[in-house]
């Protein structure tokens, strides 16, 4: 059976989401602000929320209703018949995005939801999903646009940038899915070597390391779609299984992950030996000022500090000149990207861009600087 999901992603990446979607069985893929719209079959809902290097969540849109105020958006809820979707002994959560005129409060909206749900539960069994907002079993989305509102059964519950992997946090570290998609916008595929010489918690090393033996990403983590109760089980443990069969022993090319500071190493390596990366990212306790070339050839990306979160924009200024000196003197033959969201820092790169691509980290309007290194 053909269903119509919806897949969210961060800002400027929908296109990307939209072909990664794509390259994954979906039909009727049509990029919108912040999402894809796309259909396939339960199975490619699985394989998505299991294979899908950039998207957020999937959503599976379960109800169209009209929701002009409190009162009708409480009425229309409660005209659904939500015992198919899940039983009292179950956690709830109901997030919302959007407003109107009326309802323009999100956790309002979401709160007359919840309760439209939790008093249908209660009149027809006598009990009710109590609210868990961390780990929910049953995950419902609503989006109000207009006098409409959209139901939704969030098929990833926790964001799927969560790959798991993540048990000791660095400072400002990437979200794993715009690690990945800066990967596929430097156009590095694995036959390349690869160095982060900023690598804080590695992730961007990871991703690339992942991505390089065909682990999926969704391996080491749970998704809602587990609690529902239309889950099919085997259908599950066959695609994970052949996700674990075509899994490669080697990386095709190295990888490379150094920072200067020796916490972030000893975190960059716990993250990496979660997903049993170990041995198999090359992690340096280095500074920039004395890195080499591992390989006469490759691509290197890094977010380096800029300023908002880490670090002061003055001191930052002659490490990003810095920067540009030593990819110029001895970086020949690479490509590098600086993931960097200050103009100013970006310029005293002193290199000449090939391309500046616009990317938001979280709602911070950042550029992928391309740097031709000969
Ligand atoms: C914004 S963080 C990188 C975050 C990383 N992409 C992640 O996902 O965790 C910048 C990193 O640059 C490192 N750094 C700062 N100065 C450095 C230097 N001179 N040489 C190498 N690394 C440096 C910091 O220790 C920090 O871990």
């Amino acid at each position: 059976m053909t269903t119509a999901y919806f897949a969210t992603t961060a800002r400027g990446l929908e296109d990307l989401a939209a072909r990664e979607l794509e390259s994954l069985g979906a039909v009727e893929v049509q990029p919108v602000f912040t999402g894809v719209k796309f259909s396939g079959d339960k199975q490619l809902l699985y394989k998505v929320n299991l294979w899908s290097r950039l998207v957020f969540r999937v959503l599976v849109p379960i109800a169209d209703i009209a929701s002009k105020n409190a009162g009708e958006l409480y009425d229309n809820v409660a005209g659904i018949d939500w015992g198919k979707y899940l039983n009292p002994n179950q956690t709830l959560v109901v997030h919302c995005t959007g407003t109107n005129g009326s309802l323009n409060h999100t956790h309002f909206s979401a709160l007359q939801i919840k309760n439209a749900i939790v008093d249908q539960q209660r009149q027809q069994t006598g009990t009710r999903s109590s609210v868990d907002k961390e780990w929910a079993d049953i995950s419902i989305n609503a989006h109000i646009e207009g006098d409409r509102c959209t139901l939704s059964l969030d098929s990833s519950g926790e964001s799927l940038h969560r790959r798991g992997y993540h048990p000791a946090m660095g400072v400002a570290p990437l979200k794993e899915t715009l690690a990945a998609a800066l990967l596929d916008l430097a156009g590095w595929t694995p036959d390349i070597p690869f160095l982060d010489p900023c690598c804080g918690s590695g992730t961007l090393a990871i991703e690339a390391a992942l991505k390089s033996i065909g682990v999926a990403p969704g391996l080491y983590r749970r998704f809602g779609l587990e609690n529902w109760p239309d889950f099919d089980r085997q259908l599950w443990s066959e695609l994970v299984t052949a996700a674990k069969q075509q899994q490669k022993e080697e990386l095709t090319a190295p990888i490379f992950a150094s920072d200067a500071d020796k916490a972030m190493i000893d975190q960059s390596y716990t993250n990496a030996s979660f997903c049993h990366l170990e041995d198999k990212i090359q992690f340096t306790c280095e500074s920039l000022e004395d890195l080499y070339p591992p390989t006469d050839t490759g691509i290197i990306v890094c977010n380096p500090p800029y300023g908002k979160r880490v670090g002061d924009v003055e001191t930052l200024r002659s490490f990003y000149r810095l920067m540009g000196d030593i990819f110029k003197q001895r970086f020949r033959g690479w490509t590098a990207f600086i993931l960097t969201g200050n103009k100013e820092l970006g310029k005293q790169v002193g290199l000449r861009t090939s391309a500046r691509i616009p990317v938001y980290n979280g709602s911070l309007p950042c550029t992928l600087l391309k740097y031709e290194l000969y």
